[in-house]
């Protein structure tokens, strides 16, 4: 069967695809029709049983992704991650920042497992992939997997399909989409620069038509920047198979942000969800903050590279959100965060969505004049 269609692909009725790390937004998302894709960055294998579990309950039978980390190399990702590796400098630098803003430090007797706790998330080990692997591998639902860093090595990829899971990458430039078809992927997902978390610095208008070109005939998703139903016809206008949205659940009620991010966030514009390193180590778009603010001022030292940024990072945001210190508080967010201004819900966006989309696609001939040529 040609599987160019995302929908007979995988079964769905639209083709809206959709990232969250809460499992609420991913079963819904599937329920409406389209398909949920849960991020697993901070999942220890327990929990994603559990998630899977719940998500299998929800949606009856229909299917939904997982997006994990799979590195190609694990090597240079698996050292422990010890906070005392840090350099001092970088430590003192940013207990300084969050002292001078008057927010505590962590109580000193529970410190080390709070930071522990944090840093136990970060696991990024073939081990630890392989648990989780075989904990997806036990989820029949679950139709695609979705890698976040590069083409998974082949024997991942053998195993997943050898199991009827599609698996797709997302992809930021078109060098890596070639990289991505030559290792035999199912779907591309391109991400413009608008995205929210990792990002590369190639606009969505750009990038989409580049990819789907390069990479034809695999399917290509469109990501960045998607919050409408305009935007979705801009998609598919540009050879797009579907779109993969991110920051546009951050507004529902189904999300798990806290009402007090959720306020931040109607409150921003476009222009304040920025490119950092600071949480990461690697350009990543989120809500600017005075967090992110201080690691571009004169004075600051340069960010770390990746993972050691975010386990630096794991103490400032702790100590942040449990001061509850809003003008330091961040999350990944696009550039639609300007055109998220209130609560709604999954349903709802996706239905906004595909009704203006509809119209747009019906307006088009007539606003283009050429539909009394
Ligand atoms: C809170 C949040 C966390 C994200 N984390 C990841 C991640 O771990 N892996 C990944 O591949 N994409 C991640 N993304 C990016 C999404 O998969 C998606 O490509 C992006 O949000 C699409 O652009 P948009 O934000 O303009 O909708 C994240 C997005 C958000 C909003």
């Amino acid at each position: 069967m040609n599987h160019r269609n995302v929908c007979q692909m995988f079964g769905i009725e639209v083709p809206v695809f959709g990232f969250s790390h809460c499992r609420n937004v991913v079963a819904e998302i599937t329920k409406a029709g389209g398909m949920g894709c849960l991020g697993t960055a901070y999942y220890t294998p327990e929990q994603l049983e559990i998630e899977l579990n719940w998500i299998d309950e929800q949606v009856a039978g229909k299917p939904y992704a997982v997006n994990m980390l799979l590195p190609r190399k694990f090597e240079t990702v698996g050292e422990p991650l010890e906070f005392e590796k840090l350099p001092e400098s970088h430590v003192a630098w940013q207990r300084k920042l969050l002292d001078d803003a008057g927010i505590p430090p962590l109580p000193e007797s529970e410190r080390e497992r709070l930071v522990r706790e944090e840093l136990d998330q970060m696991h990024l080990t073939p081990e630890f992939a392989e648990e989780l692997l075989e904990v997806i591998c036990r989820h029949p639902n679950v139709k695609l997997v979705v890698s976040a860093l590069g083409s998974p090595p082949r024997p991942i990829l053998d195993r997943l399909h050898a199991q009827g899971i599609k698996v797709g990458a997302m992809t930021g430039k078109v060098q890596h989409a070639l990289k991505h078809k030559e290792a035999g992927l199912d779907i591309l997902i391109a991400q413009g620069t608008e995205a929210a978390g990792h990002t590369g610095v190639v606009s969505s208008m750009v990038l989409w038509p580049e990819v789907v070109d390069a990479v034809a005939p695999i399917p290509v998703l469109a990501a960045g920047g998607i919050g409408r139903g305009r935007q979705m016809a801009a998609a598919f206008a540009l050879g797009a198979q579907g779109i993969w949205c991110g920051s546009v659940w951050h507004g529902t009620r189904e999300s798990d942000l806290t009402d007090e991010m959720k306020q931040l966030l109607y409150q921003a514009r476009s222009e304040d969800a920025v490119q950092t390193r600071s949480k990461t180590g690697k350009p990543g778009r989120m809500l600017r903050s005075k967090y992110t603010e201080a690691w571009v001022q004169p004075g600051a030292p340069a960010t770390l590279p990746m993972p050691w940024q975010s386990v630096l990072n794991a103490e400032a945001r702790l100590r942040i959100d449990r001061a509850r210190a809003l003008d330091y508080m961040t999350c990944p967010v696009g550039q639609i965060v300007g055109t998220i201004n209130n609560e709604s819900s999954v349903r709802q966006v996706i239905q906004d969505i595909l009704e203006e989309f509809v119209t747009t696609v019906e307006q088009m001939p007539a606003a283009t004049g050429l539909a009394d040529a």
